[in-house]
């Protein structure tokens, strides 16, 4: 059984279905890829792994999420907790406005914790995680937002670990970065996955190509193949697959 096991899920906003009943199972500390055209429903299956479209007025979920086992939609979740465990991090880097150490402890403040070594040591290690104690040990009051897009969206993925998550979903992580700050954060998901699970919806092939161990095409909402990357990308089972990862269409 995969960390999340997503079944028959459906998803509405207002009338319009944006998901129409997704199953998939996601593997721990792999990376599953999620491509597919513009508007196909990718960020919002994301979305529905941690429940950050519960903030969307007149959307509705179907059907059923399990991470670890736990249905996270079921009556009395714990939302909090749910998104301490599976952290989402955004298309554009978005530290607050605030110091980088303040941006690497804001989570730990919110969730209680106040013992001065605790945060210290979460502090290092998440820094150290996204590989980015060394250079900034020294300057942790510069306020975040002086850093480089790279350095922002590394902050920003140390912001989720300094609170222990066990997933990490990435929604286009590298669309507001360089060709070189891209290989660096794919080298870092590379490393990550050691430890957590990471799901990643990207518009550019070769990226999923190169990173993932599994794909999912999604097309309209409907998730048309789902497998491991190197079969996805070398024989795809369906026809529409096909098109999009030869660029016939999309
Ligand atoms: N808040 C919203 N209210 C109404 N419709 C929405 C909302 N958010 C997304 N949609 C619609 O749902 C569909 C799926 O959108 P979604 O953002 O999940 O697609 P996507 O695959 O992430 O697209 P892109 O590659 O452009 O980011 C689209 O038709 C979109 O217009
Ligand atoms: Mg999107």
């Amino acid at each position: 059984m995969g960390i999340i096991e997503v079944s028959d899920l459906s998803f509405f906003y207002g009338k319009f279905q944006a998901l129409k009943n997704v199953t998939l199972s996601i593997e721990k500390q792999k990376i599953t890829a999620l491509i597919g055209p513009s508007g196909c429903g990718k960020t919002t299956f994301l979305r529905t792994l941690n429940r950050m479209n519960d903030l969307v007025e007149g959307a509705c979920c179907q059907g059923q999420v399990l991470i670890d086992g736990l249905d996270i939609y079921q009556k009395g979740v714990d939302l909090l907790e749910l998104r301490r465990k599976v952290g989402l991090v955004f298309q554009r880097p978005n530290p607050f406005p605030l110091s980088i150490f303040d941006n690497v402890t804001y989570g730990l403040r919110v969730h209680g914790v106040q013992d001065r070594d605790v945060i210290q040591e979460r502090l290092r290690w998440s820094l150290e995680s996204v590989r980015l104690w060394k250079e900034l040990k020294d300057s942790l009051d510069r306020n975040a937002l002086s850093l480089t897009g790279e350095q922002q969206q590394r902050l920003c993925i140390a912001r989720l670990i300094a609170v222990e998550p066990e997933i990490l979903l990435m929604d286009e992580p590298c669309s507001a970065l360089d060709l070189f700050a891209t290989e660096k954060i794919e080298d870092l998901m590379r490393e990550l996955k050691k430890q957590y699970t990471i799901v990643i919806v990207t518009h550019n092939m070769q990226q999923a190509a190169r990173v993932s161990d599994f794909t999912g095409y999604f097309l309209l909402g409907e998730l048309v193949e789902f497998g491991e990357t190197t079969q996805i990308f070398t024989a795809p089972t369906d026809r529409r697959t096909e098109d999009y990862i030869t660029g016939r269409f999309g």
